[in-house]
């Protein structure tokens, strides 16, 4: 796919479901008692993974008037699946799968595309492990695939070395199987979208600061969800929003769960204008419209407990601070390393083809902003973030970017180029 300058970007844009809160409606959905009905739900590759392998332990799913309904056979009406549950791309389907089959009374393999069998497994395994499951890496390496014999599961008391909801959910499902309390203390609090999803399904759950308490549960209930929109795909629209020269945007419907919410804080703290004319609850999570304008931008720090909440956005934030006036230091941050590429050096080498002045560090980047930049061939490493963000970036350059490896943006966002170019009128 080709990009290049843009035409101020104009207009106003329904945001698409959000991912995590997706993945998540359809599997609890699938412990549920009952039919959960969603609306807005994301048909991203990632998310269809997750439908295919309930689909395969026997849940009936459907789309029905662009809802989709899942029809819920409780705690204990998985079936063991016929062959491998393939969670292609999705990490999300990986880790948080695990935890459930964790308490199954039946065994299976779980595996995943070639990126998936590089992602490290061992975080999960080792609470898991801890809680009685019996789960191991078929390669030995800490990897997918995953061989998973469900067993008896005890409640446990676990500090993660990670903030990471990907973990934290992983063992707060197995919780559900356990006897006794589990507990899972974060060094920084993750997205909390299970505990509050969870919650809504009628399961003993609840927080106190960066510690997520569940007890067993006896039953869960099926719920009507309305999925708002991804603050992780809106991130891309932010950025062009805010640096191409002459636009103002309006993103609707854009989940603002303060887990989540970091890069509107530090595209603020980097002096971008965001404001937000309506804010209210959609399906247990905060959303709001966001008029953005574009302005100047100027370099920041980004470190410590506000990382987890901007995460997925760190590629598209690094992309920014190229154009805003200073320095940018991205700390803290070692875990983009194990995203869908490694996503420190995917972004510094693509931004240095493009003319920008990007340094890897250990567990971050430093960028220095105001050189101007210019097209390049990009390789997005089949990671959908970075193919988007090199999009967004190409906008603000001066000739033609070509990104060659583009398919993969249907992990997440599908229509993003429909979305892109209704905003730039073409
Ligand atoms: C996700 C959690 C995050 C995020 C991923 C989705 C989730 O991963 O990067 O895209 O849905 O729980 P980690 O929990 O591994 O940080």
């Amino acid at each position: 796919m080709k990009f290049s300058r843009s035409a101020p970007l104009k207009g106003s844009l329904e945001i698409p479901g959000d991912k995590s809160i997706s993945h998540r409606s359809i599997m609890f959905g699938a412990l549920a008692k009952g039919t959960t009905e969603i609306s807005h739900f994301l048909k991203g590759a990632d998310c269809l993974s997750t439908i295919s392998c309930f689909r395969q332990m026997g849940i009936d799913i459907e789309e029905k008037d662009g809802k989709i309904l899942v029809h819920g056979k409780g705690l204990h009406g998985l079936q063991k699946p016929e062959g491998v549950l393939d969670c292609g791309n999705s990490g999300t389907t990986t880790r948080l799968i695990s935890g459930i089959l964790a308490g199954q009374d039946f065994d299976v393999t779980l595996t995943g595309d070639e990126s998936i069998q590089k992602r490290p497994m061992g975080r999960i395994m080792e609470p898991l492990s801890r809680m009685g499951a019996q789960i191991r890496s078929i390669k030995e390496n800490g990897c997918a695939p995953l061989f998973i014999q469900g067993a008896p599961l005890h409640g446990i008391c676990y500090s993660t070395p990670v903030a990471s909801a990907q973990v934290k959910s992983a063992v707060l499902l197995a919780g559900l199987y356990a006897d006794g309390e589990t507990q899972v203390t974060e060094p920084a609090l993750s997205r909390d979208h299970t505990e509050r999803m969870l919650s809504s399904f009628g399961a003993d759950i609840r927080s106190e600061g960066t510690t997520a308490v569940i007890r067993p549960a006896s039953e869960l209930y099926g719920q009507s969800i309305q999925v708002p929109g991804d603050i992780s795909s809106a991130a891309f629209f932010l950025a062009a929003g805010l640096l191409v020269p002459g636009s103002q945007i309006l993103l609707r419907n854009v989940g603002i769960n303060p887990t989540r919410d970091g890069v509107i804080r530090v595209f603020r703290q980097m002096g971008g204008r965001i404001e937000m004319p309506h804010t209210y609850l959609c399906g247990g999570e905060p959303a709001a419209d966001l008029l953005v304008s574009a302005g100047s931008l100027h370099g920041t720090v980004i470190e410590g407990d506000v990382i987890p909440t901007l995460i997925d956005e760190l590629p598209v934030i690094a992309a920014a601070a190229c154009f805003a006036e200073g320095e940018t230091v991205i700390r803290d941050a070692g875990e983009l390393k194990v995203k869908e590429s490694n996503r420190i050096e995917a972004m510094v080498t693509n931004l240095r083809a493009m003319g920008a002045d990007a340094e890897e560090t250990e567990d971050g980047m430093i960028i220095r902003g105001g050189r101007p930049l210019h097209g390049a061939v990009i390789s997005s490493r089949n990671d959908h973030r970075i193919a988007m963000t090199f999009a967004i970036a190409a906008l603000m350059a001066e000739g033609e970017t070509h990104i060659p490896e583009w398919n993969c943006v249907d992990i997440s966002y599908p229509d993003f180029l429909a979305d892109l170019r209704s905003l730039i009128g073409y």
